[in-house]
């Protein structure tokens, strides 16, 4: 099959590469990036956020699937444009893209098909005193649009609390909510408009330091399998969360085909959804997939074709755990330096059970590699349980040298 993958990440770059391992298919990314390339993928530059650019190219090169990564292409109505072309897309139409795109209108969805969440409200400066008193800290203080990771504000402090709504109340809706406590999961779903079928649950670390401490990133890392979690939490979350979702999509016009990605707490008082993403989650896609056996293709093909229904769920190994711990360069994520030389990459991968994936890199004819972004690569280490899946990513890092670049010792520690 010829597929065009949209996006230039390190989830880019792990899905390409699972559906290189197919062996079968004809690959281009758009506009993917250096480690892509190197990796022996064919890369095109393409202004992926163009609906019209995008839906011209995949018809005059005759793709057979788009499967769009990131999510600005989806809010920009990319999938719209290339699936009028009658070109199979992964990746939902701009309306349901929604769910991603406003926090606010996530709210409304989840209340209608009774999902469990937090409770919520609007808040503006001009009530920011009152309902901060009324939800008590630490406040969870929400934009209600695409903010690049910037638009959520966890404190305790009131001040800058209010600060943050009114950074955000000019760029539209603020909502604060109800903090909650627990452990936080990733599950992804395949979803074709009607049916879901799950893949498995990960964990990503959001903070830049050890010990959760610091700033939200885009995450640091993340692991997967969650052997902590109880036998039923997939059927849960598909029950409760996942095909309630979709189904009150469908029954608004508006069906969600492509990847469904529920943030979740596990409180106390049962599982709660902390946000819904239109799209494979970065970093846990670069752990998830390396553990799928069934055909990742045939499941983006089902999805994008209303033909979910026949397939059988999704399998991943047991026997394989994943561990991703990601280098940021110096200064992320307030403001990330680029250009510094990254060392050690072949002795990294010649590490047994590592493998890279590039997020932001550049390289002069594949011999100097330099930084170019804020999250810069991952190292993957796959061993047969997350311990030793841990050892092998530590050990692939440690191969790694960048002038003031940064990870966390703590992924997956303990796990
Ligand atoms: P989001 O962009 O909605 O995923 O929020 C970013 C991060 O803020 C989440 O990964 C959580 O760590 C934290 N967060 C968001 N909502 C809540 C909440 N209601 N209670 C506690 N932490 C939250
Ligand atoms: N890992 C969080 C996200 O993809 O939004």
């Amino acid at each position: 099959m010829k597929i065009l993958v949209l996006g230039s990440g390190a989830r880019e770059h792990a899905i390409a590469l699972s559906l290189t391992a197919e062996g079968v298919h004809d690959i281009v990314c758009a506009p993917g990036n250096a480690g892509i390339s190197a990796a022996g993928i064919q890369t095109v530059p393409l202004d992926y956020t163009s609906p019209q650019t995008v839906a011209e190219y995949a018809e005059q090169a005759d793709f057979e699937l788009l499967v769009i990564g990131p999510e600005a292409p989806l809010i920009a109505g990319v999938a719209d444009a290339v699936r009028a072309r009658g070109i199979a897309v992964f990746g939902p139409d701009k309306s349901a893209a929604m769910l991603e795109g406003s926090k606010n209108f996530a709210k409304e969805i989840m209340q209608s098909a009774q999902v469990p969440t937090a409770r919520s409200a609007i808040i503006t400066v001009e009530t920011a005193r009152q309902k901060l008193d009324e939800f008590g800290a630490p406040y969870v203080i929400k934009a209600d649009g695409l903010a690049a990771g910037k638009g959520v504000l966890v404190t305790s402090d009131t001040e800058a609390a209010i600060a943050h709504i009114a950074k955000w109340q000019p760029h539209g809706r603020v909502i604060i909510e109800e903090h909650l406590w627990g452990q936080e999961v990733s599950l992804f779903f395949f979803a074709d408009g009607k049916t879901v079928k799950p893949l498995t649950p990960a964990q990503d670390f959001k903070r830049i330091f050890d010990g959760d401490r610091g700033e939200n990133t885009g995450g640091m890392g993340a692991y997967s399998p969650l052997t902590w979690l109880p036998a039923d939490f997939v059927s849960t979350v598909t029950e409760r969360v996942a095909q309630p979702v979709v189904s009150e999509l469908a029954s608004r016009g508006t069906p969600f085909i492509g990847l469904l990605y529920c943030g979740l707490i596990v409180t106390d008082a049962g599982l709660k959804v902390i946000e819904f993403n239109a799209r494979f989650g970065d970093p846990e896609t670069q752990v998830v997939l390396p553990r799928m056996v069934s055909p990742l293709s045939e499941y983006l093909l089902a999805s994008a074709r209303g033909e979910l229904e026949s397939l059988p769920e999704p399998k991943f190994a047991s026997d394989r755990a994943a561990v991703v711990v990601v280098l940021a360069s110096a200064g992320y994520p307030a403001e990330a330096r680029t250009g510094d030389e990254i060392k050690g990459l072949e002795e990294a991968v010649q590490q047994q059970g590592v493998h890279l994936v590039h997020a932001a890199t550049v390289s002069k004819c594949g011999r100097v590699w330099r930084t170019a972004g804020g999250r810069v690569l991952g190292v993957v280490g796959l061993g047969a349980d997350v311990a030793a899946a841990r050892e092998r990513a530590y050990a692939g890092i440690a191969k790694l040298q960048v002038a003031g670049g940064q990870y966390r010792t703590d992924i997956a520690a303990g796990r």
